[in-house]
């Protein structure tokens, strides 16, 4: 397939075009390098340009005979979208749909799309099936289920089939060490924990140890990028074979604490970590974990890396090889 990547030089697109190439697929990658690298991109060829540029877009479809599309691309900062809502709701649902609609315009019919576990808002059961309510709680949230509720709308007006991809925390790295997670800045605990490690930063900050958790700090489902991109080119043959549209919840389905990937880290490392518990975060659930029967049942996915050891690893062996690209 000739697949266009969206947001390719950024952390899990780069993982995915990688994946993509690995597969056979040949791939063009969109990426404004906003948040992104440009070396991340080097198993497709860049195109190095934004979302918003409609006539960019139009020369791309023309260009090239796009059998799917797959989008990574937008701001993800859920403090940053609490106080510039506009930028986020600008890029990751304006653009989108720039995007979407140059998809009509040129009669590309697949479409998988990177949402998130933000749209849920806050847990009301202890795991996450795709029938909880979507009420988030921040404009990121919101951005992506905006997004979701749109393309129910193109499937229906134009036939165009989407996946939506609800990922919970994406962790771990190519495990070849040739890619990896290099955020600026870092709000992702286990690259956070590993700066710790290898001395880039003095300590971690552990928001809150008193919730009602077996050792009091919060507990979050991290998914290794690799799951994901299998999750997401499995989605992709799924879609195309039935002709549907589908939504699904990506994440290992076992919780680990803060406190468990700092002892985690301490393990794989042998650094030690020091840590100083600070207030909670406003917003803050006690545990937020998914329950992915469903992608494993219909798209016959099954984590590979799901233990926190093992994307700990990788992850650590990026921070340690890498130079900042
Ligand atoms: N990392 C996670 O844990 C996580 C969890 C849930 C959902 N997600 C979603 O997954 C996607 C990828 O996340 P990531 O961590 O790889 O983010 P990232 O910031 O590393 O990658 C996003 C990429 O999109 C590019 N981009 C942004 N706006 C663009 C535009 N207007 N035009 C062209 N390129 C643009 C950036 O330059 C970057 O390369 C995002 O949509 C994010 O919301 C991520």
């Amino acid at each position: 397939m000739k697949i266009l990547v969206v947001g390719g030089a950024g952390y899990i697109g780069a993982h995915m075009v990688k994946w993509l190439a690995r597969a056979g697929h040949e791939v063009i990658v969109l990426d404004n390098l906003s948040t992104g690298h440009r070396d991340a991109a080097r198993y497709g060829s860049l195109v190095e340009g934004d979302l918003a540029d409609e006539w960019l877009l139009d020369s791309l479809f023309k260009d090239n005979q796009f059998d799917a599309v797959m989008h990574f691309a937008a701001f993800s900062l859920v403090g940053e979208s609490m106080v510039d809502p506009g930028k986020y709701y600008r890029n990751n649902v304006a653009a989108t749909l720039n995007l979407l609609d140059a998809m009509v315009r040129h009669g590309v019919r697949h479409f998988v799309f990177s949402s998130t576990a933000a749209t849920f808002g806050s847990p009301q059961s202890e795991r996450i099936t795709e029938a909880h309510p979507q009420q988030p709680i921040n404009p990121y949230g919101q951005s992506k289920l905006m997004v979701e509720r749109l393309l129910e709308d193109y499937d229906r007006a134009h036939g165009l089939k989407s996946t939506c991809l609800r990922y919970f925390n994406a962790a771990g790295a190519d495990p070849e060490g040739e890619l990896g997670e290099s955020h600026n800045p870092e709000t992702h605990l286990i690259p956070l924990v590993l700066q710790v490690a290898s001395g880039r930063r003095d300590r971690i900050s552990v928001f809150g140890d008193d919730y009602d958790t077996p050792d009091g700090s919060c507990i979050r489902d991290y998914i290794h990028v690799q799951d994901l991109c299998d999750a997401h080119l499995k989605a992709l043959d799924w879609m195309r074979l039935s002709e549907r549209s589908g939504r699904f919840n990506l994440g290992n389905g076992k919780g680990f604490s803060v406190f468990e990937v700092i002892d985690s880290v301490r393990r794989v490392t042998e650094h030690s970590i020091p840590y100083e518990v600070t207030d909670r975060r406003r917003g803050d659930p006690a545990r937020l974990v998914a329950d992915a029967a469903f992608a494993q049942e219909v798209l016959g996915w099954q984590t590979k890396y799901s233990d926190v050891d093992t994307m700990v690893a990788h992850a650590w062996w990026w921070e340690k090889n890498s130079i900042v690209i």
